[in-house]
């Protein structure tokens, strides 16, 4: 009798043993998918201007085999993520910001397939894809632009809005920046079916797509409301650009000028509203991916509904003055005329509406602007200066191709498919090609230098990846480090909190904080050519290690009540407290 009770209750514990094993199981899992689906809060991204990343057929033109070349090599500094600008078909007038065809990729980089086997190449290296999506404006070459031009009931004819007159208000007043008016700029001539005008987005040959206006004017017919049908087929077509990308395997889209949907909307209300739409749907489709806005402002962005949104460097790193993008007086040059309160007052801003909800990426540079490497910021201890900077901060970094191995910016440059238009400066000078090694074409490409997209840099000095490789000393072994300690450490990651220690109107050095769990790092940046000492109010900690950064007499001394930090010329200095 006792044996069979003993084997009952043995039975049930066995029992109740499996199934805490089983939920224990579910849990994790669901821990996991959720960790899977959260991937983007560890990205560290590296942006690759296709056409001068590699080129694999030797046309002088990079291409998607290139790129799967060169996976292994963004994998070792540390990199998980990639964006692309665009490589769907296009004319190329703007560098491929005038998609004439959404579904195919373009030739000059290859095929839909390549761009399949792209995606299974990096997934297998745990490296996640982005795309670029331009939304906000199609080439006029594309074919929904010309049968929109050719009537009024065809299946495009709203996909754009075209008008008979440019309005007497407008007449005369430009678009100002940052306004978001439409002046008489963004009306293009054009006689056609349907008017004698568009509205464009950026340059002429980019006609806007019609997402609608924030508020109709009942005396202009062609501003439709943003729950119009034209302004819904719209909506419904990039949806369905988006499925078309996501079910081909790529994990989310850097969406270009996403605040420039809806037209003249400048509190952003309507914009916002139709980006949450269309958030919503993409994440419960597609739970696994992201979206990236260009918008410039995490605040609005966030709003709407984006994980991530870009802030330009500004006044850290350039300054724009006359045809060329200059680094003239900035915060990150070693004469140490910059300021820190333009930048600070804006990040601040933005960092504290945003905690907690989204994040803020400010990358090292962008194929818009001018590279770290510019003007006379072109030694490899102010990169690295910099570079620590980019690395150090909480959200999510960017590395523009190149940079990590402290590419320069050249000036001088001509127009190469829109790099310098009517209302951009010059661009080209960020998107030479990728300098891998000392052979032919710094490695880029096997072609003649007649066919090269844009000039490789002509230095006999210039920097490369195969020489960078071999020196210990390199920005790029040095980006490789700072990437390794930030992703060691959950106070240097994107969560981490940030304050700024030095005092603001002090600019130099600059002295920030990261902390989380109880785990603190001190970060101590001189872009100066002078040796500097500054006093902070103490941290209170017992100890400061230097984790990175080379010392050069620089030294951190605690104290009360303040913590004084000595900084040699031009170094970053990464202090762990305890
Ligand atoms: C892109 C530019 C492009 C423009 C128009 C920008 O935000 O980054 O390269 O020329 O959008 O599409």
């Amino acid at each position: 009798m006792d044996i069979l009770l003993n084997n009952k209750t043995n039975r049930m514990k066995n029992l109740r043993l499996f199934f805490a094993v089983i939920v224990l199981l579910f849990l994790q899992m669901e821990t996991f998918a959720q960790a899977d689906l959260r991937w983007y809060e560890k990205a560290i991204f590296y942006q690759i201007y296709p056409p001068s990343f590699k080129d694999f057929d030797g046309d002088g033109i990079g291409d998607i085999k290139g790129i799967i070349e060169k996976l292994d090599y963004v994998q070792s500094i540390g990199i998980n993520a990639i964006w692309f600008t665009p490589m769907f078909s296009s004319p190329f007038k703007d560098g491929g910001y005038d998609v004439s065809d959404y579904y195919s990729i373009d030739k000059r980089y290859g095929t839909n397939d390549d761009m399949v086997q792209l995606i299974a190449k990096a997934h297998e290296k745990g490296l996640k894809l982005c795309l670029d999506l331009v939304i906000g404006h199609t080439s006029n070459e594309n074919p929904w632009f010309v049968e929109s031009s050719k009537g009024t009931n065809l299946r495009y004819s709203d996909y754009y809005i075209w008008t008979p007159f440019v309005p007497n208000e407008v007449k005369g007043k430009p678009t100002v920046r940052g306004n978001d008016i439409m002046g008489e700029d963004k009306y293009v001539p054009f006689k056609s079916a349907r008017g004698n005008y568009y509205i464009k987005n950026f340059y002429d040959i980019q006609p806007a797509l019609n997402f609608g206006f924030a508020n109709p004017n009942p005396d202009h017919p062609w501003e439709q409301s943003i729950d119009a049908p034209g302004p819904q087929a719209v909506q419904r077509e990039m949806k369905n650009v988006i499925s078309f990308w996501m079910d081909k395997g790529i994990d989310g889209f850097r969406v270009d000028l996403a605040s420039s949907i809806v037209k003249n909307d400048p509190g952003k209300k309507a914009t916002i509203k139709v980006w949450q739409g269309l958030n919503l749907w993409f994440r419960e489709k597609y739970p696994q991916g992201i979206l990236i806005a260009e918008w410039f402002n995490p605040k609005q962005s966030s709003e709407a509904g984006f994980n991530i949104d870009f802030m330009r460097g500004g006044s850290l790193v350039s300054n724009r003055q006359g045809g060329e993008f200059q680094p003239t007086i900035c915060y990150f040059a070693r004469d140490g005329k910059g300021q820190l309160k333009d930048w600070y007052d804006q990040f601040i801003a933005q960092y504290d509406a945003t905690k907690g909800k989204s994040y803020i990426s400010l990358p090292t540079g962008n194929h818009d602007n001018p590279r770290l490497n510019a003007g006379d910021r072109n030694t490899t201890d102010q990169l690295k200066v910099t570079m620590t900077f980019f690395l150090t901060m909480p959200g999510i970094p960017v590395i523009y191709y190149g940079d990590e191995i402290g590419m320069k910016f050249l000036t001088g440059l001509y127009n190469k498919e829109g790099s310098q238009g009517d209302s951009s400066k010059n661009r080209a000078g960020s998107r030479t090609p990728m300098q891998w090694d000392s052979t032919k074409n710094a490695g880029f490409s096997t072609s003649g230098f007649w066919n090269l997209y844009l000039p490789v840099d002509k230095d006999p000095d210039r920097p490369n990846v195969a020489k960078e490789e071999q020196d210990s000393n390199s920005l790029l072994n040095y980006t490789r480090k700072l990437i390794q300690l930030r992703k060691s450490s959950k106070a240097l990651s994107a969560d981490g909190d940030w304050q700024l220690l030095s005092d603001v109107n002090k600019p130099y050095p600059m002295v920030y904080n990261r902390s989380a769990g109880g785990e603190s790092f001190c970060i101590i940046l001189n872009p100066t050519d002078k040796n500097l000492t500054v006093d902070i109010p103490t941290l209170k900690n017992n100890k400061a290690s230097l984790v990175l950064g080379k010392a050069k007499g620089g030294y951190y001394k605690i104290g009360s009540p303040y913590d004084r930090i000595n900084i040699g010329a031009v170094s970053a200095l990464v202090f762990k407290m305890e």
